[in-house]
C-alpha cells in the first residue's frame, strides 16, 4: 500500500434521506464502501486552533466525515497535496492506506465520524514524516 496517491482518495456524496423534520444519511457497509466498516470513532472537543492526525497508516481504509460542523483534511502522498474541506454530513471522503493527513481548522462544535476498516492497531501507524517518505521510497 506504499503506492497510493491523493488521488486514490475520493470524496463521497452519501444517501441523503429527506423529509420535513429532517436527514438521515446511512451508510450501509459493503454496499456503499470499498471497506467493511470494523470500527466507528469521532472526533470532537477540539480546542480552537488544534490540529489532529499527522500520521499515516500502513492497511487502514478510512471515511471520514464531518457529522458537524466543518474542518479541513490535509492529504499527502510525499509528491503531491491537496486539502479537502469537509462541512457537510452527506459527504465522505474516503482516505485508502499510505497516505500522510492532518486535519486542521476544526470550527467551533465540530465532529468528525470515522467509519474504519480495521480496529485499533499502533503498529498500523506511521507517526513520523521521515519513517513515511522511507515507506514511500521516497527521499527526505
Ligand atoms: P490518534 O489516532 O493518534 O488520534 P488523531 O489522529 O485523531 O490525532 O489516537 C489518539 C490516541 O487515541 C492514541 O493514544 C491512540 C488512541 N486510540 C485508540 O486507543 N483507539 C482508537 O481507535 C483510536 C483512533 C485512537
Amino acid at each position: 500500500m506504499n503506492k497510493t496517491s491523493i488521488n486514490d482518495c475520493v470524496i463521497l456524496p452519501l444517501t441523503k434521506i429527506h423529509n420535513r423534520a429532517g436527514n438521515i444519511t446511512v451508510i450501509d457497509g459493503k454496499k456503499h464502501l470499498l471497506f467493511d466498516i470494523k470500527r466507528v470513532y469521532y472526533l470532537y472537543d477540539i480546542p480552537g486552533g488544534e490540529g489532529r492526525g499527522g500520521h499515516a497508516h500502513k492497511a487502514l481504509f478510512q471515511l471520514i466525515i464531518a457529522a458537524s460542523g466543518a474542518f479541513d483534511v490535509l492529504l499527502d502522498d510525499g509528491q503531491n497535496k491537496k486539502i479537502v474541506t469537509l462541512n457537510r454530513p452527506d459527504v465522505g471522503l474516503m482516505v485508502v492506506p499510505g497516505i500522510w493527513r492532518e486535519l486542521l481548522e476544526f470550527s467551533s462544535g465540530a465532529i468528525c465520524l470515522v467509519l474504519a476498516s480495521t480496529v485499533y492497531f499502533e503498529n498500523d501507524y506511521i507517526r513520523k514524516y521521515e519513517d513515511y517518505m522511507n515507506y514511500k521510497n521516497l527521499p527526505v
